[in-house]
């Protein structure tokens, strides 16, 4: 499956300024919400909704509301990055934690925490701002659906052309959202033209 690709102005406009070295955490910290809001609402876009019958102060109507639990895990650090958009939109939200961390020679993810909440009968979103090599992302993918996760889908800022296909290859049926696909990874896997690492322009380590 192609990923979906976020295709707004703002958006755009936004990831321009992350990509940018210039721009400082707390900029960037604000940058990634903003994104992060327009990538949760198309994330979201088919959720399933039921009918309630409401009165408004002029006469009964049949409205729609959300149905379907929802549950966001970001892959640890960068991830939680992601987060608030998605506690701001969706206040019932449940949120799981996943600690991946890359090895700096060999970019292979080790796995340092888990915890998830229930997902049975939820749409699961992991998110991870940076799609580089994809084995972090098959990693945490591979966690939820061993909990249980059947409704899923991957949320990213920038991906690579190799994370895109190590996804499809490995989870073909979950579908991808992200707001830039780059052009390729550099020697140490690092995405370019990308915008350097995530977690450290995040929290300005
Ligand atoms: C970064 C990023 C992803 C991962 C992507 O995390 O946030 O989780 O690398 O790379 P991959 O697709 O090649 O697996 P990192 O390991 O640097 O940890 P951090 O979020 O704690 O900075
Ligand atoms: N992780 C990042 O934060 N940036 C990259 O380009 C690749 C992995």
């Amino acid at each position: 499956m192609s990923p979906h690709l976020l295709q707004h102005p703002l958006a755009a406009h936004i990831i321009t300024h992350l990509r940018d070295q210039t721009t400082k955490p707390a900029t960037f910290r604000t940058l990634a919400y903003h994104l992060g809001l327009l990538l949760a609402i198309e994330a979201t876009r088919d959720l399933a909704t039921m009918e309630k019958p409401i009165h408004t102060p002029l006469e009964p109507v049949t409205g729609r509301v959300l149905s379907q639990p929802l549950v966001v895990v970001p892959i640890l650090r960068a991830g939680l990055g992601m987060v608030q958009p998605f506690l701001d939109l969706f206040p019932d939200v449940s949120v799981g934690y996943i600690g991946l961390e890359r090895d700096h020679h060999t970019a292979i993810a080790r796995s340092y925490y888990c915890k998830l909440p229930p997902m049975a009968g939820a749409r699961v979103i992991v998110v991870d701002p940076m799609l580089a090599t994809g084995g972090s992302a098959v990693q945490a993918i591979d966690v939820v659906k061993t909990a249980g996760a059947r409704d899923l889908s991957f949320v990213s800022i920038v991906a690579s052309p190799e994370g895109i296909a190590l996804l499809q290859q490995r989870h073909p049926k979950v579908p991808v959202f992200t707001a830039a696909c780059d052009r390729e990874l550099n020697v140490q896997k690092y995405i370019l033209p990308g915008l350097g690492d995530f977690g450290d322009r995040l929290y300005g380590t």
